[in-house]
């Protein structure tokens, strides 16, 4: 039996990628990478050992020595070295440091190279900003999902208070996600950008179920075109 395909999903920060990318894996018995993770797992190490942020051939030194893994659990989880980060990574510090480590290209390769040995078996669904464009240009369904900025404001605001997170008012949200759109668009390393071959998925209107039904059937007819 085949071991399934590769799916690409990208787009642009809370367009709900990864609660989308992990229905999709559960669904198919596939395997979830959440990309993102793994910068932010870079920075975190970097952060901690010390280095100096400025300094780009330390941060590759870091990014070519660490171990990055993944264990299943929800949300799944995320080990440097085999000490869990699932938590850490998410903090605030990461956060605002990970576009830069990011932006790096050495750091990107590595990256890179990592997502695409993990992906080479198939059964994957994976999610980032450059998976069908870069990392995996041959997967044979990409999405590139959207959705309007405020409602990706929306959704975050809403995450945050069940997180019992105070991230800012929706106003403020919606304006720390466009700044990001335009860091992580007009960035000069594998920019966010769609795919030609990508389907481009607006969720402003669906929900969740409505999004994961639609990429399903993308996959689904994928599978009966190459059998
Ligand atoms: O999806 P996220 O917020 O966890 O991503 C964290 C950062 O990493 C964000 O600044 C975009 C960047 N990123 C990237 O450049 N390429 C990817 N494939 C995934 C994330």
């Amino acid at each position: 039996m085949s071991k399934g395909i590769q799916v690409a999903i990208d787009g642009p920060a809370s367009a709900g990628k990864s609660t989308v990318a992990k229905l999709v894996a559960k669904r198919f018995g596939y395997v979830y990478c959440d990309t993102g993770a793994m910068y932010r797992s870079v920075t975190l190490a970097a952060l901690r050992r010390g280095t100096d942020l400025t300094d780009e051939d330390q941060i590759i030194k870091v990014a070519n020595e660490i171990k990055i893994t993944f264990a299943p659990g929800n949300p799944q989880k995320v080990f440097i070295d085999g000490q869990e980060v699932t938590q850490a990574i998410r903090e605030t510090t990461v956060a605002k440091n990970v576009s830069a480590v990011a932006a790096i290209p050495g750091v990107r390769s590595r990256m890179v190279e990592l997502q695409r040995q993990i992906a080479q078996e198939g059964g994957i669904v994976m999610d980032g900003r450059d998976i069908g464009t870069t990392v995996l240009p041959d997967a044979p369904v990409k999405v590139f999902m959207v959705a309007s900025a405020h409602e990706r404001a929306r959704r975050r605001f809403l995450d945050n208070q069940e997180r019992g997170i105070d991230g800012g008012t929706i106003e403020e949200l919606q304006r720390a996600i466009e700044l990001r759109d335009q860091k992580d668009s007009t960035r000069a390393v594998s920019p966010l950008t769609q795919a030609v071959d990508a389907h481009l998925l607006d969720t402003t209107h669906l929900t969740i179920d409505q999004v994961v039904d639609q990429i399903a059937t993308l996959i689904e007819k994928t599978q009966q075109q190459k059998q």
